[in-house]
This record gives structure tokens, sequence and C-alpha cells, in this order.
């Protein structure tokens, strides 16, 4: 079971926040890109895919000719006969009804919306470039175009943001009955605005609005399946689950991370470079390489994934899984099994039905446990 995550990694402006790989769009850049991208995709021909995902950066600041040109020919170079799940991430402002119905007519069945808050004041402070009427009317077109499935991504902790204001939020967004909400706690990240202007993250305050949102997306129908994920009866992200339950994807672009016949890898994190990679001449020279995870490029970073490292990524990945969790045959290396022990004594992790998961307190904590799994 395949996954195919693309890389877009062009954006109209940097968000003051963010420390993903992106740079500014540009229309010239961004056609050498998609050509470069459906060349890396042919080393892969005839994969079979169950889920797409296209993230960024933002992959909707593409036009519809460059969306066109990097959607369609998927079909052909893959086996998509079995697709469950494709999705596209969306950015507000960049967004309209032409892209959306394209994007329905070329296969997209989920949208992922980068919404980040409610609140103008909000928006502004974290350099969105759009605001929450230009997100609404997004919201509604998708509904118009038949999306129903939608995911809307929010930040929370922003500076002097209180828990009141949080749970205003909560209710604002969850009038709009999406089908899934990915929250994530402001993370100051080097490198950012943010961080080269002081701003600090305050722990106990996203703590106490994490909690907030646990009980009242529970309260409007929301399943709670992953540290950061909430989602409506059946309509967790497929795609994003196999990741957690650490089963392979194939990742396309620059600065894309991708996991395949054991190896993981990451590709060039830099456009120029990237797209020099696929130019004609080295096309002769290169050849698909299944022994380096498809790839054969001497750029990209992998590492052969043995036993050992497999079982820690797997434990690591999958106690995210909040209600799946992990069978407790997945710890077999003694380290492992010592530190399970001793959470299981302290009550950090709970044993059901032979599975490991974390207790509900101790979520917010979850990467405090994760990393005593760590090798070293
Ligand atoms: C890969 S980003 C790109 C999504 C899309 N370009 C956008 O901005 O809406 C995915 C999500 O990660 C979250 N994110 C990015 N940087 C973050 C940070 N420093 N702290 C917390 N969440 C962050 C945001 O919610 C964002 O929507
Ligand atoms: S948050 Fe999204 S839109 Fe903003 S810079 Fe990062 S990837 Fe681009």
């Amino acid at each position: 079971m395949s996954g195919l995550y693309i890389h877009i990694p062009f954006c109209k402006q940097k968000c003051f926040y963010c420390n993903f790989f992106s740079v500014k769009y540009d229309i010239v850049l961004a056609d050498q890109y998609i050509n470069a991208l459906i060349k890396h995709a042919e080393q892969f021909n005839n994969e079979k895919i169950h889920s797409i995902y296209i993230g960024g950066g933002t992959p909707s600041v593409l036009s519809l000719k460059q969306i066109q040109a990097l959607l369609e020919p998927l079909s052909d170079i893959f086996d998509l006969s079995e697709i469950y799940e494709f999705t596209f991430e969306l950015n507000p402002e960049s967004s309209s009804k032409e892209k959306l119905s394209l994007l329905k007519k070329l296969g997209v069945n989920r949208l992922s919306i980068g919404l980040q808050s409610v609140e103008d004041k909000s928006l502004k402070l974290l350099g969105r470039a759009h605001n929450f009427k230009i997100f609404c009317d997004v919201y509604d077109t998708a509904r118009k175009e038949d999306f129903n499935n939608i995911n809307i991504d929010l930040i929370y902790g922003l500076p002097n943001q209180t828990v009141k204001d949080w749970e205003e939020v909560l209710e604002k967004v969850s009038i709009f009955n999406s089908e899934h909400l990915s929250l994530y706690p402001l993370s100051v990240e080097e490198n950012t605005f943010f961080c080269k202007n002081g701003i600090a993250a305050n722990d106990d305050i996203q703590r106490d609005m994490y909690d907030k949102a646990v009980k009242m997306l529970a309260d409007k129908g929301y399943y709670h399946y992953e540290v950061s994920n909430w989602a409506k009866k059946h309509k967790e992200s497929f795609h994003n689950t196999n990741y957690w339950r650490n089963l392979e994807y194939i990742g396309l672009g620059a600065g894309a991370a991708g996991y395949f016949e054991r190896i993981r890898y990451k590709n060039i994190a830099n456009i120029e470079k990237y797209i020099n990679l696929f130019l004609p001449f080295w096309e002769t020279k290169k050849q698909y390489s299944k022994q380096y995870g498809g790839l054969s490029f001497s750029e990209t970073e992998k590492e052969y994934i043995d036993d050992r490292l497999y079982e820690t990524e797997t434990i690591i990945l999958g106690l995210r899984l909040l209600n799946e969790g992990l069978d407790i045959n997945c710890f077999n290396n003694p380290k492992h099994n010592i530190v399970l022990l001793n959470c299981l004594k302290n009550k950090t992790l709970k044993k059901q039905n032979n599975r490991i998961m974390f207790s509900k307190e101790y979520i917010f904590v979850s990467n405090q446990i994760i990393s005593q799994f760590l090798d070293n």
C-alpha cells in the first residue's frame, strides 16, 4: 500500500511563524518545477498508489494551467485504480471557483484549508495573506463544488491569545462543520520572523487550550484520533494515518521526504538543483534504481531502516494514533520493553486488548513520552 506526497514549495509570501521549505511563487520557475516533478514521478512508473497528498508550501498558488500540468499525467504514470483519498492543500487567498472545479474534475476528493485563525487581527499578526471573509467564501465555494471532505488547519497559543479567545475560535470554526480539524500549538521555529522578534510560546496556556479543544470538540461530534487531529466519523485522514502506521510512501519534489522499500529519503531542498536533476542531459545518465528507494541521485539524503530502527519508528509514529495505538508485539527490543513497562507502571501509557496507547491525561506531553523510546 503506497501513498504519494508531492511538495509544492511556493507561497505568495512567508508567514511570520513558518519555516517549512518554500520560496516566493514565480511562474517560470514553477513551470520548470512541474516538469521536473513529472520526470521524477516517471521513475515510479506503474506503482500502485492508494492516496495522494499535494502539500506545501502552497499548492493553490499554482495557476490553472500548472495544476492541470501537474495532476493530469499522474493517472498515466501511476496505477490509480484503487485510489482512496486525494488531498490538495489550499490557502484561502489563492483559491478560486475555477481552481476548485478543476481540482474536482481531476479527481481531488479532499481539501485541506489553512485557516489558522478566525480573527483578522490574529491573521495579520501571523503574517497571513487572507482574512476571515476570504476563507468563508472559499469554504462556501468548495461545498458548492461538492467537496464533502474538508480539513481546516488552526494554530493556537498565539501571542496574547487567551483560553477564552481560543474557545471563541473553536465555537466559530465548528459552525462550518468541516469533516476534519488539525489543531497545532504555535511552535516558534528558528529563522522565522517570530523567532527573530523574541516571540515565545507559552506551554501552560497551550496545554489549557488543548484540554479545552479536547472537551469542546468531543461535544461537537469530532473523534480525537491523533494527537493534533480530529475527525467526523470515518473521515480520518487515510494518507496521514498511513504515515503513523509506518507504511510506505513516495515523496516527490524539493525538500520532500519519502519512505520506500525500507529506505527513508529526503530530496534536495533547493528548487533550482532539483530541477537540474531532471534536465534531459541527466535523464540519459540516471536510471531508476529500486535499491535506492527509487532514487539514484547522490544529492538526496537516504537511510536504510534496519529492524531495530524500524521498531523505534513504528513505536514513535504509532503511539500518535490515540485509539488505535500499537500491538504489544511491536515492542521487541529489550530497551523498548523496559521503557514500556515503566510507562505502564507510571500510567502514562495503558494496555487495552493487547494494544498500547497513551492514557488520555498524558496526550499533551506525548512528545516527552515518545522521546524515551528513541535510541541514544
Ligand atoms: C505545511 S503547512 C502548509 C499549509 C498551507 N500552506 C497554509 O499555510 O495554510 C501545514 C500547517 O502547519 C501548521 N504550521 C506551520 N508552521 C507552524 C508553526 N510554526 N507552529 C504551529 N503550526 C504550524 C499550519 O497550521 C499549517 O496550515
Ligand atoms: S504557513 Fe503555509 S503559506 Fe505560510 S509560508 Fe508556510 S507554507 Fe507558506
